[in-house]
């Protein structure tokens, strides 16, 4: 979708052209990484021969100034690589290197150029970049009927988390803003197949997913002391049912052969019988 809009775009700046519009072009304008990784910024310097645009120069930057490409402030020295080494490609995409929490800005490409022996310089509408950290998604550390999964993400309000078990949404992710991220987090009391799901905008960033062995269930389900209480509390319920159970059986099928201790019942019980 994201290339088929780029070609469109770019076919519709190029017959623009015909008007002489020189752009740049930074599609998608949003880029979302998990910290650590090598992210491509996208940059598209579009022109054609009879423009006469040449000696261009490429700049990256963010805020007003503050220099990715060339001369690189601090934070990005040996940190930014040219995709396109040829200055006259119309490509000017970049590597950034290991992004961290801070790198989550927009960045700007521009190209400074001569036209007709004019100095110019054109800028593109700035692609964002999103982070995010690895996603958890386990049972609770305080309840193994629990499940937990989250996720730190840089601060925008289109991050949304959701757990779908059995393919239906049972739980958003609640929200904990802190100044340099965000961290989304949902809670599940059960399912036995269920997928965590970070998305921007509706559109999926990631998924996870955890199959609860139905072992742990069961197991899990009582912990032990409860078991034992409850065995012990079963056993003398359970013998006195049987009893009566025996019993009940005994006297209906052979009412003359009562025992002693129980006359008065079994009496009783013959007497009904007697009326009916
Ligand atoms: C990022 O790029 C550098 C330089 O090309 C490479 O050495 C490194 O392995 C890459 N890291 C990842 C996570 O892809
Ligand atoms: C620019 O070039 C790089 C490296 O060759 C490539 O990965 C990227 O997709 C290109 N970008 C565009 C918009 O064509
Ligand atoms: C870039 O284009 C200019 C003018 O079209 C040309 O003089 C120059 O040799 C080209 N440079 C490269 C690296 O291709
Ligand atoms: C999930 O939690 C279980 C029990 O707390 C633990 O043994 C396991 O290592 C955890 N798995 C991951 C991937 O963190
Ligand atoms: C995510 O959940 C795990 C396990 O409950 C916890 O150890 C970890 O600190 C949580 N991470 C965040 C960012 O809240
Ligand atoms: C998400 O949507 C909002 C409103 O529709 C828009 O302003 C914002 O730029 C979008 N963000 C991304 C990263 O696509």
């Amino acid at each position: 979708m994201d290339n088929l809009w780029l070609i469109l775009s770019v076919f519709l700046q190029l017959h623009e052209g015909c008007s002489s519009q020189i752009s740049v072009i930074q599609e998608p304008s949003a880029v979302v990484s998990e910290i650590e990784k090598n992210v491509t910024l996208n940059c598209l310097f579009t022109h054609t021969p009879d423009q006469m645009v040449t000696g261009p120069i490429l700049y990256w930057y963010y805020g007003n100034d503050e220099l990715l490409y060339p001369h690189p402030i601090p934070q990005y020295k040996n940190r930014v690589i040219v995709l396109n080494p040829d200055r006259n490609s119309s490509n000017r995409s970049i590597l950034l290197l290991s992004v961290q929490w801070v790198d989550r800005r927009k960045y700007h490409c521009m190209l400074s150029y001569e036209k007709s022996g004019q100095g110019a310089r054109t800028r593109g509408k700035g692609v964002t970049l999103l982070l995010y950290g690895p996603m958890t998604f386990n049972v609770s550390s305080e309840s193994q009927n629990s499940l937990v999964c989250n996720i730190t993400v840089s601060p925008h309000d289109g991050f949304h988390l959701a757990v779908l078990c059995g393919g239906l949404e049972v739980a958003q992710g609640q929200r904990h803003v802190y100044s340099k991220f965000t961290v989304l987090s949902a809670v599940v009391h059960e399912g036995v197949e269920c997928e965590c799901q970070l998305s921007l905008n509706s559109s999926m960033v990631l998924t996870r997913s955890y199959t609860r062995k139905s072992k742990d269930v069961s197991s899990e389900e009582l912990p032990q002391p409860v078991m034992l209480y409850v065995a012990i509390l079963l056993i003398p319920i359970l013998i006195t049912v049987i009893i009566a159970i025996a019993e009940l059986i005994f006297e209906a099928r052979n009412t003359r052969s009562r025992k002693r201790g129980r006359k008065q019942w079994s009496q009783q019980n013959s007497k009904t019988r007697v009326k009916e």
